[in-house]
């Protein structure tokens, strides 16, 4: 299976661009940057976006601070939307505030709308994380004007594997890191490829009750039986409401493929109230969900059909929704979510498998050969398993500090998160109750205590770099 950090999914929800909720206002800019920071034959450039309000920032003040977000996967609005905290503490602590998007997303194309173009493969060589990171700190730079001013970075998910990195690199240009939900340990070798799998299985095992996970299980023989047959893959698509019907094994594949998606991306997005980020959903999705999957069925009709009515929470909760569309995560003119499957394919190799045995996923295996030969045949691209270990270390964090490391543990990602500090300057809080960067987003009278206090924390040690610096 393949999981989804943030965005892959965000364009079922949304247009290209359209973000459902705008509660922060910003002004959007633009930065030159090179297009290759590490070579000096080539001085081509090309613009990222960035959001930025200073009108929280204290003019008497000669060192107010700068939030600074190390934008992910996705258009930065939406996370600038979705991270009310950062809004929250820089209202009180008076700081500037800076979204900046991740090159090869949103708007900030290096070749424009040319940059995906499949016969020129050679356009996606400058997307990696250490550009990134250098378009930050050439932003940084610039945003700091020649004075000294404290900069924190922020980050949630893949951002918050950025923002740690950041400080990890960068320690002169930002005094600090928050780095929630950031699974900058789900890479060869430093956690099992299971682990994602089985942390979901539980989330949907203690949702409602425990015939959820076990009618998922089953799910899988049943789909491959009814689409055995012709009539039965017309079955299918009815049941489910699919936009395309299942014509073959491909398509069975990729209909089981989406359901394991849309079950990872429940479990992350398990909120103790309503929300949007990755589609319109009910307050604790995960348990009205197996709420249609209470009772265990022998049937395997009844039991596919309690299935599509469980996974309309996901697709249809505004019940505006026509049909299921199984195939689109990565479809054509859909930028966002093609930029995370090319990073998987160069850095951001995350091994991922299961057993039915003992998850409620299909059983299956982590194989770098055939995943590599698909990245390949895909985008020209050769993954490198074992970059992000070399670059930034793995499990050796001791010379690390000033990074707080934030973790749900409801969210399945949180199993590739760091959940034990290597040394007194780097922090971990962990949520028990918390799904996946519960704690980045806006305070909400539903929150449990344990992000509450969590975000206490976290503002806490931040104030204190802020006031040591
Ligand atoms: C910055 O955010 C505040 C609070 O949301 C808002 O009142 C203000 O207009 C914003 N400033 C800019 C420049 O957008
Ligand atoms: C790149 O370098 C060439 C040769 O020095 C120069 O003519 C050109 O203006 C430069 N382009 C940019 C974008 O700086
Ligand atoms: C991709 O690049 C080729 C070669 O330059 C060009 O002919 C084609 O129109 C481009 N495709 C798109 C979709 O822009
Ligand atoms: C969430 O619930 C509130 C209160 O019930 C409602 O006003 C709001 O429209 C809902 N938002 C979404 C995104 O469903
Ligand atoms: C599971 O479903 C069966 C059959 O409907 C039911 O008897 C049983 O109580 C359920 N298990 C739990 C833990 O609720
Ligand atoms: C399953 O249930 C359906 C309708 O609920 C029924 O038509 C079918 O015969 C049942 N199948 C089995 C194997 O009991
Ligand atoms: C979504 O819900 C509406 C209203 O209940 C229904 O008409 C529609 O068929 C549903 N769509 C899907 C894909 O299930
Ligand atoms: C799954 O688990 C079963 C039971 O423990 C074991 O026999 C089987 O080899 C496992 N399959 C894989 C692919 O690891």
């Amino acid at each position: 299976m393949f999981a989804v950090l943030c965005g892959a999914l965000l364009m079922l929800a949304f247009e290209p661009g359209a973000i459902a909720e705008q509660k922060f206002q910003y002004a959007i800019k633009e930065f030159s940057v090179p297009l290759d920071h590490f070579s000096f034959l080539s001085n081509e450039s090309f613009s990222i976006r960035y959001l930025y309000n200073d009108s929280y920032v204290d003019k008497a003040n000669s060192q107010s601070p700068i939030f600074f977000y190390t934008g992910n996967e996705g258009d930065i609005e939406w996370f600038a939307q979705n991270s009310g905290f950062i809004w929250e503490l820089a209202a009180k602590l008076r700081a500037l505030v800076v979204f900046a998007e991740h090159r090869y997303y949103g708007k900030s194309m290096p070749f424009g709308g040319d940059t995906f173009n499949t016969s020129k493969p050679e356009h996606l060589a400058y997307f990696t994380v250490e550009q990134t990171l250098e378009d930050y700190a050439l932003l940084i730079t610039f945003l700091r004007n020649g004075q000294q001013l404290p900069v924190v970075a922020f980050g949630g998910s893949y951002g918050g594997m950025l923002a740690a990195w950041f400080r990890m690199k960068y320690p002169h240009i930002v005094i600090g890191a928050l780095a929630a939900s950031a699974p900058i340990l789900q890479f060869p070798g430093l956690t099992p490829c299971d682990i994602f799998e089985k942390i979901t299985t539980s989330v949907f095992e203690t949702a409602y009750n425990a015939n959820c996970s076990a009618n998922i299980g089953k799910s899988w023989k049943a789909i491959e039986s009814l689409a055995a047959t012709d009539a039965g893959k017309k079955q299918l698509g009815d049941m489910f409401h699919l936009c395309d019907p299942v014509k073959n094994g491909d398509d069975l594949n990729k209909f089981m493929d989406y359901l394991e998606e849309v079950y990872g991306n429940l479990a992350m997005v398990n909120y103790p109230y309503n929300s949007t980020f990755l589609a319109p959903l009910p307050a604790y999705p995960v348990r009205q969900f197996c709420y249609y999957l209470k009772d265990l069925q022998p049937n395997d009709t009844d039991l596919l059909a309690s299935l599509a009515s469980a996974l309309g929470v996901y697709t249809n909760y505004t019940g505006a929704s026509k049909c299921v569309d199984y195939k689109d995560s990565n479809s054509g003119a859909n930028y966002d979510s093609r930029g995370w499957d090319i990073q998987t394919c160069n850095q951001m190799v995350m091994p991922f498998c299961a057993n039915n045995s003992d998850t409620m996923y299909r059983t299956s295996t982590w194989d770098l050969k055939k995943f590599s030969e698909k990245c390949y045949t895909k985008f020209h691209l050769t993954p490198k398993p074992h970059d992000i270990l070399l670059r930034y270390g793995g499990r050796n964090l001791e010379a690390a500090s000033n990074i707080i490391f934030s973790n749900g543990l409801l969210d399945p990602w949180s199993g590739g998160g760091v959940l034990r500090a290597p040394n007194n300057q780097v922090h971990v809080i962990i949520l028990p109750e918390g799904a996946h960067h519960l704690d980045l987003r806006q305070s909400h009278p539903s929150d449990p205590a344990s992000v509450t206090d969590a975000r206490k924390k976290e503002a806490a040690i931040i104030e204190q770099w802020i006031r040591d610096f």
